[in-house]
């Protein structure tokens, strides 16, 4: 007897959104660049069955490359390095499997979104890209799913992160469902596929990475050829109004005070795997200075000023006003180091965006 029905614990129904739909009756090209994409993305389909080979295991010491995402040098402690094998594996997979499930938890949320902008963008060539983009999320979903569950077990969603999602399928504004999704959340995924892909030796999760990797370069042409042909033709309110959706979205995910919830979790799941987490951060503590030392000296942009804002200035998107209150809220959470002591500086290190994304996700330009 099957085990099929409707309603299972693990659905969460319900979420209202606002999206009203748009038939187009013109079915000509109207935005020639997104019609060439949409062919392009038809071209470059593959099937994660066919193409990956998945009976490999995974490999425990090339998977040690992969960064943790704690954004701290815990592996660099002594109490770190005192720990045996098995539990630096342990630990490492955990974290692992907490970094990769928010990645899965967004692909689903980047399913949805394109899911619906199919129905909400106005211009057919937008329509035909889309759905291309939903195939290719599914199919995120189904490799990173997979992968998870080769590792360890998917492990909840970050609250921010579905904070960010919930807001962005809720919206009836297409255009600020496009921002939302295809400019800040894909360009903060971006970043973090990059430095994994980049890092990792593991030689499934490299390979996962690298076809997810080339879907992702388009789907940020998409956003960035989308929206730099439509702010031209908005209000000054209009514009202001998608600005600060843009900032509000990016804060959401990055604020260090939004990121706790995850963390803690991470904390919890490593205390029950059995080490001492106190002990941990007290070595950290005691070490910092050594730590500091071995860090390196160049100055790393994070993703918010490293691609999204860059992003958001092709597109039209970054006036003054709202540089400003990136800078204000990034000098919180980074410091003046990084992010320049005034708006000026701020926008001086801004850099331009990649011109081949795909190269850039690769790892083949910097
Ligand atoms: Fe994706
Ligand atoms: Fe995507």
């Amino acid at each position: 007897m099957s085990d099929f029905t409707l309603a299972t614990t693990t659905q969460e129904p319900n979420l209202d959104t606002a999206m009203k739909v748009v038939y187009q009756w013109n079915y000509d090209p109207e935005v020639e660049e997104l019609r060439r994409l949409y062919v392009m993305a038809t071209e470059a389909q593959w099937v994660a069955e066919r193409d990956l080979d998945w009976s490999r295991p995974i490999d425990h010491v090339k998977f040690g490359t992969t960064p943790l995402g704690s954004g701290l040098p815990i592996d660099r402690t002594s109490y770190w390095k005192s720990l045996d094998e098995e539990t630096v594996w342990e630990l490492t997979k955990r974290a692992s499997a907490f970094r990769l499930s928010n990645f899965l938890h967004g692909e689903q949320g980047a399913l949805m979104v394109a899911a619906q902008l199919v129905n909400a963008v106005p211009h057919t060539d937008a329509k035909f890209y889309a759905s291309t983009q939903t195939m290719d999320e599914a199919r995120h979903v189904e490799v990173f799913a997979r992968y998870i569950q080769k590792l360890d077990e998917v492990r909840p969603i970050a609250p921010n992160l579905k904070s960010v999602l919930d807001t962005t399928l809720q919206t009836g504004d297409w255009i600020k469902k496009l921002v939302g999704m295809q400019i800040v959340v894909e360009g903060l995924a971006l970043y973090s596929f990059r430095e994994m892909r980049v890092l990792t030796e593991e030689p499934l999760l490299k390979d996962i990475l690298t076809y997810v990797a080339r879907d992702e370069s388009r789907h940020h042409a998409y956003g960035v050829q989308y929206v730099e042909r439509c702010v031209p033709l908005l209000s000054d309110a209009q514009r202001a109004e998608l600005e600060d959706s843009a900032l509000e979205a990016a804060q959401t995910v990055v604020d260090n005070r939004n990121q706790q919830g995850l963390f803690m979790a991470l904390l919890e799941s490593w205390q029950e795997a059995g080490i001492d987490v106190a002990e941990l951060f007290a070595t950290m503590q005691r070490e910092r200075d050594d730590l500091a030392r071995d860090l390196p000296k160049v100055r790393r942009l994070g993703p918010v000023q490293g691609f999204v804002i860059p992003t958001l200035r092709r597109c039209g998107l970054l006036s003054e006003r709202v540089a400003a209150r990136f800078h204000e809220f990034l000098q919180g959470n980074l410091g003046s180091r990084i992010v320049g002591e005034d708006v000026h500086e701020f926008l001086r290190r801004v850099p331009d965006l990649p011109e081949d994304t795909a190269a850039w996700l690769l790892g083949e330009v910097s």
